[in-house]
C-alpha cells in the first residue's frame, strides 16, 4: 500500500510527468511509425492489398478492441500530463520564477518550440477524434476478402481524398505533426535520459529526421491519392 502511493507520488511529481509524456511519447511514436508501414499499402495498385492488412488486423476481435482501447489510454494519458506541464509553466510564469527544466535545451529557440507543443498537441487531440470517426468507425463498404466479409477501407480512404478540402486538411495537419514529433522525440530522449551533453546534437538531429520522415510519409499519402483521381 505504502509502495503503491509512493508510486503515485512519485509518478505526479514534476519529474514523474516528464518521464510519463516521455514513455507514452515513445509507444505513440511506435505506433504511428506501424500505422504509416501500414498505410503505405494504399499505393498498391490492387484494392485487395490494403483491405486484406486491415481484416488482419479486425480478425484479432477482442484483442483488437483491447489494444485499441491501451492506445486510447495511452493517448489520453499523454495529453492530459502534457496539458499539466502547459498549466503550470504558465503558472510559473505569471508568478515571475523559472520552472526546473524550463530552459533544458538552453536557448529561446528550444522554449519557442517546447510552447508551441500544447497547440500542435490540441490540433492533434482534434484530429485524432476526427479521423477515428473517419476512418475507424466511418461508413466503410463490405467487400470480399478470401470469401470472408471484410470493410472496403481502401475505397473509404480514395473517396475521402478525392475531396481537395480533406487534402488540405490532413496535409495541414501533417506538417504540426511533424513539428510536434520533431520536438517530442528530443524532449522525450531527454527525459528519459538518454541525452548525455555529447549526444545532444545527434539526438536533435534523429529527432529532426524521424519527425520530417514521418511528417512526409504521411502526407504524401493524401496528395498522391487525390492527384491519381484527378
Ligand atoms: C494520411 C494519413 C492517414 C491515413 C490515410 C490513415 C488511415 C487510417 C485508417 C484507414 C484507419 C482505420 C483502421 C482500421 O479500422 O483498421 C485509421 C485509424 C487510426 N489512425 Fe490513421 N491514418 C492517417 C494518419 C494518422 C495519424 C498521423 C495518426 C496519429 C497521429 C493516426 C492515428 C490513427 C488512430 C489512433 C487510429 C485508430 C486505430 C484503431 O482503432 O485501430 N492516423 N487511420
Amino acid at each position: 500500500m505504502e509502495s503503491q502511493s509512493k508510486l503515485i507520488v512519485a509518478l505526479t511529481s514534476q519529474v514523474g510527468r516528464k518521464y510519463l509524456t516521455g514513455i507514452t511519447g515513445v509507444l505513440l511514436v511506435i505506433f504511428i511509425i506501424g500505422h504509416l508501414l501500414g498505410n503505405l499499402q494504399l499505393l498498391d495498385s490492387d484494392p485487395e492489398r490494403f483491405n486484406a492488412y486491415a481484416k488482419s488486423l479486425h480478425d484479432f476481435g477482442l484483442l483488437l478492441y483491447i489494444i485499441e482501447i491501451a492506445l486510447a489510454g495511452v493517448i489520453l494519458l499523454h495529453a492530459f500530463i502534457g496539458i499539466a506541464i502547459f498549466m503550470r509553466k504558465l503558472k510559473a510564469r505569471k508568478h515571475g520564477y523559472k520552472v526546473s527544466g524550463q530552459k533544458q535545451g538552453g536557448n529561446g529557440k528550444q522554449s519557442l518550440a517546447s510552447r508551441s507543443m500544447i497547440y500542435t498537441g490540441i490540433v492533434l487531440l482534434i484530429f485524432l477524434v476526427v479521423h477515428i470517426a473517419q476512418f475507424r468507425f466511418g461508413p466503410a463498404k463490405e467487400t470480399v476478402i478470401n470469401n470472408e466479409p471484410a470493410m472496403d477501407l481502401h475505397a473509404l480512404v480514395m473517396e475521402t481524398f478525392s475531396n481537395i478540402w480533406w487534402v488540405i486538411f490532413y496535409v495541414g495537419v501533417m506538417v504540426l505533426i511533424g513539428f510536434h514529433l520533431r520536438h517530442g522525440i528530443w524532449s522525450a530522449l531527454q527525459s528519459l535520459g538518454a541525452m548525455k551533453p555529447r549526444w545532444s546534437k545527434a539526438i536533435h538531429g534523429a529527432a529532426l529526421i524521424i519527425g520530417l520522415l514521418l511528417a512526409i510519409g504521411f502526407l504524401v499519402l493524401p496528395i498522391i491519392i487525390y492527384v491519381r483521381q484527378v
